[in-house]
């Protein structure tokens, strides 16, 4: 079998993963399986190699922590120099708790309640509203709070990301957006709303998008529309590019940073206006793994199967939107011989699996897989199914390690559950 290519993952002499300098057999020792493991050093180089592509353009990033949102990985993209993306009251408080300022923060969100936009205006956070009615409502409570709310108005473009369905929000059938028509009433108008300054632009046409050209259709669409705002009178002060960028969960391909900078920079440059990203994914997905033990290898007469003691409520991805992951074995030996098995985890439903049909080199229980790229949208979307408790995190830092979340506890399973 292939082993994902990364330098921050490699084999050690001994045949046995690192992760930058820490053997995740070292780690394990100390955690247990499941855990999810990031390197911090993957962390700051993919933030340093965004800002490079783009230093042509007057920028900011604003790491979107509903990628990964523990503490530790919020406060490394801010530690950089990045701004910060929430997308509720709950995302707002870890970055708040990790200490980031919420000047530096966007609000943004579909259906943020009355107590978001309240806490928006309070905290002077940048809100990014998403239709007429929430307009009018955030104009309301600005107006009581006797303040200026700065919006940015995202736009749906309309333009096809050719994604996962459920990971597209750039389609007019998506609930994402004001239309360009909705969008020019409201910025055409722009004098009736005596308590918001209209400062940005924005869009997000969704998710693991991996080809460029989606990108250009929508930025082309909304820089004729940013023009005609200006026009209005508007002072439009940035145009934000939402976030993604795909990435290549093996040897499929994505498109690099720089091909995806070569394509936007000439056309941002065009615009006299701040440009604003938002990644999430390709700040942090392949800068974890989840590392999961080999329970049992069964076989019938039709499939293999190897049961992992992680399951879907630990890593949702593959479940949800069958996203490929790569798996590999923790210890690699010259004799190991390829199978071809579903690799699954212990919850009750047949859809808790990692892989399906997957070619991987024949383990024993006891050992222990590695389910790379693992480092985005894994905790973050885990539950508590099947009263699991979640799994423990671990930072490495060069050849240093902290556990900077400890598994769940059967306290946790309880919280405040009362028998009456
Ligand atoms: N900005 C907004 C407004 C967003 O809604 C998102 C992601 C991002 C930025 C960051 O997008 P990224 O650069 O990470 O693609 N759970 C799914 C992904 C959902 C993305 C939701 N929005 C998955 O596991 O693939």
């Amino acid at each position: 079998m292939d082993y994902f290519k990364s330098k921050y993952f490699t084999y050690g002499l001994e045949n046995s993963l690192y992760c930058d300098n820490i053997s995740v057999q070292e780690i394990i020792k100390k955690t247990g399986t499941p855990v999810y493991i990031y390197s911090k050093n993957f962390f700051e180089d993919r933030y340093k190699e965004f800002t490079q592509a783009f230093r042509e353009v007057k920028h900011k990033v604003f790491y979107s922590v509903k990628a990964n949102f523990n503490l530790n990985v919020i406060k490394t993209f801010y530690d950089l120099g990045s701004g910060i993306d929430v997308n509720s009251e709950g995302e707002f408080y870890r970055a708040y708790k990790a200490g980031v300022d919420p000047k530096k923060m966007l609000m943004t969100g579909v259906g943020k309640t009355s107590d978001e936009i309240r806490l928006a205006i309070e905290k002077d956070m940048m809100i990014k509203a998403e239709s007429s009615e929430e307009i009018e409502l955030i104009n309301e409570i600005a107006a009581k709070m006797k303040k200026k709310a700065r919006i940015a108005v995202r736009v749906n473009p309309n333009v096809n990301p050719q994604t996962h369905p459920y990971i597209s929000t750039g389609l007019s059938q998506n609930k994402f957006g004001s239309d360009i028509e909705e969008a020019s009433g409201i910025f055409k108008d722009y004098e009736k709303f005596n308590n918001i300054s209209f400062t940005g632009i924005d869009m997000h046409i969704g998710s693991q998008i991996t080809s460029v050209e989606p990108f250009i259709e929508a930025v082309d669409k909304l820089s004729e529309f940013y023009f005609k705002v200006k026009a209005y009178g508007v002072k439009i002060e940035h145009f934000d590019v939402g976030g993604g960028i795909g990435v290549a969960h093996n040897s499929e391909k994505s498109f690099s940073i720089s091909e995806y900078a070569e394509a936007l920079i000439p056309k941002l440059k065009k615009l006299d206006c701040e440009v604003f990203f938002e990644p999430g994914r390709f700040l942090t997905a392949n800068g974890g793994i989840l590392v999961t033990k080999v329970l049992y290898n069964k076989k019938n007469n039709f499939k293999k199967f190897i049961i992992v003691d992680a399951a879907m409520n630990d890593l949702l991805r593959p479940s949800i939107y069958s996203a490929y992951h790569h798996i590999q074995p923790v210890e690699i030996s010259k004799t190991d011989k390829d199978i071809v098995a579903d690799i699954v985890g212990p919850v009750c439903e047949s859809g808790d699996f990692f892989a399906k049909d997957r070619t991987i080199t024949e383990t024993a229980s006891g050992k222990y897989l590695a389910i790379m790229s693992s480092g985005a949208y894994g905790m973050v979307m885990s539950s508590n199914y099947n009263a699991r408790r979640r799994p423990a995190e671990v930072m490495v830092d060069g050849d240093k390690f902290n556990i900077i979340r400890s598994r769940e506890t059967f306290d946790h399973l309880l919280y405040d559950e009362k028998i009456i």
